[in-house]
C-alpha cells in the first residue's frame, strides 16, 4: 500500500471505531461531557450531578493531581477524552494555556458574569471561584494593630515568628508574582529575604499545618487561604475548632490595593469531542446556585456578583480585593519562583 492509502485505511479504521464506541456508549455528540478535575471529587461531583439533572447531559469525571492531569492531557493530545479541565490557581491555568491544551471559548454568559480580571484575555480559561490568601495571627501573642500589609511581613518585629509553606507551593508563587507586579522585582526580592529571615521554621506542610503551628505556638503569624480556616471552624471536630479559635484573620493592604485573591478555574480542552456540552457546563458553574454551593461547601468566594455567600464567609467580614489581572500572575510565575529561590525561600 502507498503512504496515502495507508493513511486513508487508518482514517477509516478510526472512523469505524469511533462510530462503534458512540453506539456502544449510546452518546451522541452533546449528551455527555468528560471532565478532568484537579479539584477533589467532593468539590465537583455534586455540581456535575446537579448539571446532569438539569440538562440531561451525562458526565464522566477523572480526578487527580493538577500537574499530573496537565501532563496526561499533553500526552493524550488529540486522543484525549477530556472536554473540560478544572484546576486551582491561575499559575496552573496559565500553564495549561501555555501547554496548548485549551481552546478559546466564546460565551456571552461567561464573559458577562465572570469579571475580566478573573478570566483569560483569550477566553481559554475562566475563574469559577475566588480564594483569598491572607494573614492569620495568634490571638494570644499578636496585637492585630501591628499588622498591615504583605510587605509588612518582612518587618523586624516578626523575626522568628512567621511560618509559611515552601516556595514549591503555587499559592505562594502567585502571591509573590503579585508583589513583583505591584512593587517591582527589586523591592520584592528584598521583601522575600526579610520574610525568610523571619521564618520560625523551615517552610513545609500545607496551609492547615501552618494554622496548626500558630495554634501550637510554633509561630505567631502565617499566610494561608481563608477556606482552610473556614474548614477548621466548620469541621465539627472540637480539636480542630479549638485550633481555629486561637487564630484571628487579618485582611492585608486594605488601605491600598487590597488582599491577594486567586481563583479555581476551568477551560474547554483543545481537542474536546463535546464542546457544546463543555460550554454548557462552564456556564452552569457560574449560575448563582453553583456559586453559592462553592461558598457553602468550601468557603470560597463567588466570582459573580449576584451569588449569596455563606455564614462563614460573612463572619470573615467584608474586604477589599486586589483586582489585578490574574493572567499577569501566571505570566510572572517563573520570575516569582526564581526570586524566591534567590531569597533562600526553600
Ligand atoms: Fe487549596
Amino acid at each position: 500500500m502507498s503512504k496515502t492509502r495507508i493513511t486513508r485505511f487508518f482514517l477509516c479504521v478510526v472512523a469505524v471505531l469511533s462510530l462503534t464506541l458512540n453506539s456502544t456508549t449510546g452518546y451522541t455528540e452533546d449528551s455527555v461531557v468528560n471532565v478532568y478535575s484537579a479539584r477533589k471529587e467532593a468539590l465537583i461531583l455534586p455540581l456535575l450531578e446537579r448539571f446532569k439533572a438539569e440538562t440531561g447531559i451525562d458526565f464522566q469525571l477523572v480526578t487527580g493531581k493538577a500537574d499530573g492531569l496537565l501532563k496526561r492531557l499533553e500526552i493524550e493530545g488529540e486522543a484525549t477524552p477530556a472536554d473540560v479541565f478544572i484546576t486551582t490557581d491561575v499559575g496552573r491555568l496559565q500553564r495549561a494555556k501555555s501547554a496548548n491544551i485549551l481552546q478559546a471559548l466564546d460565551s456571552e454568559i461567561l464573559q458577562s458574569r465572570v469579571p475580566a480580571n478573573l478570566r483569560d484575555n483569550d477566553n481559554q480559561w475562566y475563574g469559577m471561584s475566588r480564594r483569598a490568601r491572607v494573614i492569620f495571627y495568634s490571638k494570644d501573642r499578636v496585637d492585630p494593630s501591628k499588622l498591615s500589609t504583605y510587605e509588612g511581613l518582612a518587618d523586624e518585629q516578626w523575626r522568628n515568628r512567621l511560618c509559611i509553606r515552601s516556595s514549591s507551593n503555587i499559592y505562594n508563587q502567585s502571591l509573590v508574582a503579585s508583589l513583583i507586579e505591584h512593587i517591582g522585582v527589586e523591592k520584592t526580592e528584598a521583601w522575600a529575604k526579610g520574610v525568610v529571615t523571619n521564618f520560625s521554621r523551615k517552610p513545609g506542610g500545607g496551609d492547615t499545618n501552618q494554622l496548626e503551628a500558630v495554634a501550637a505556638g510554633q509561630c505567631d503569624i502565617t499566610v494561608v487561604n481563608t477556606y482552610y480556616y473556614g474548614r477548621l471552624l466548620n469541621s465539627g471536630d472540637p480539636e480542630k475548632v479549638a485550633v481555629a479559635e486561637k487564630i484571628g484573620i487579618f485582611w492585608p493592604n486594605q488601605d491600598d490595593r487590597g488582599a491577594h485573591v486567586n481563583v479555581s478555574g476551568a477551560g474547554v480542552t483543545k481537542h474536546a469531542k463535546h464542546p457544546g456540552a463543555a460550554k454548557k457546563l462552564l456556564e452552569f458553574l457560574v449560575t448563582p446556585e453553583s456559586q453559592n454551593w462553592y461558598a457553602e461547601v468550601n468557603n470560597e468566594y463567588p466570582v459573580v456578583e449576584d451569588a449569596v455567600t455563606s455564614d462563614t464567609l460573612r463572619a470573615f467580614g467584608e474586604f477589599k480585593a486586589d483586582e489585578i489581572d490574574l493572567s499577569i500572575l501566571g505570566e510572572k510565575n517563573r520570575d516569582a519562583l526564581q526570586l524566591m529561590d534567590r531569597a533562600g525561600w526553600q
